[in-house]
């Protein structure tokens, strides 16, 4: 079983808002610019769990909404607290390397903090074939630090078996690959956190004629 079933909703939270993680709220705060940039017909999020941020997409314009999870119960929650007022939500329970879509034609798709625990090279491959062309994927990466483990220590359990699971991305190797699938960066910033650790935020826009890179 994947680590990611096992962990509860409540302690994944309590974790990613602790006062020295406080992931959380960065999260939702970089799904909201995304939305504000880009302003979506359609959008799949991948890696979605219990919908954090989702509350931003209360009341646009929205035709499609997918979160893609492998944790059904964060989906359960998400459909609880935000089918109402998203109509077009739609949740998959999958895994994301076994997962296969056709006919998407998505206007964005929102990866963050989930290569760490999927293949990279068929993810970037599959996600550039879902978006239509000038498609956004908007990226959340969490880089190496010389100062915190890759996971963060708290009282919770269950998140300490994602050690054995989490891979952090080099970022300039995810840029490289985007690029072979189409997938052209267009923006990208680093976000400083609690301890020494960073996030790279990157968007990058599916380009109609591409050179490969061989
Ligand atoms: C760090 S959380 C993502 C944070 C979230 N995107 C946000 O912005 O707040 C990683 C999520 O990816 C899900 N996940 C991990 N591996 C997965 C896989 N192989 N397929 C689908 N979902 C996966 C986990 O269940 C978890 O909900």
């Amino acid at each position: 079983m994947n680590p990611w079933q096992q962990i509860p909703s409540n302690e994944y939270e309590a974790h990613m808002s602790a006062p020295h993680v406080q992931q959380l709220q960065i999260l939702n705060e970089i799904f909201r610019k995304v939305l504000d940039q880009f302003n979506p017909r359609s959008i799949c999020v991948l890696g979605c769990t219990n919908g954090n941020g989702f509350e931003h997409l209360i009341g646009r314009e929205t035709e499609t909404i997918l979160g893609v999870d492998i944790n059904y119960k964060y989906l359960a929650e998400c459909r609880a607290w935000f089918a109402e007022d998203l109509p077009a939500l739609n949740l998959v329970c999958a895994n994301i390397d076994e997962f296969e879509m056709s006919n998407s034609n998505l206007d964005l798709i929102h990866a963050a903090l989930i290569f760490e625990y999927i293949d990279v090279k068929r993810a970037i491959h599959k996600v550039s074939n879902w978006l239509r062309y000038g498609g956004i994927l908007s990226v959340v990466l969490q880089l190496n630090s010389e100062t915190s483990e890759p996971v963060s220590e708290t009282p919770y359990e269950s998140i300490k078996n994602l050690s054995s699971i989490i891979k952090l991305v080099d970022e300039r190797n995810f840029v490289y690959t985007a690029e072979k699938s189409g997938l052209k960066e267009i923006y990208s910033t680093q976000i400083n956190l609690q301890k020494g650790k960073k996030f790279y935020v990157g968007y990058f826009k599916k380009m109609e004629i591409f050179k490969i890179i061989s």
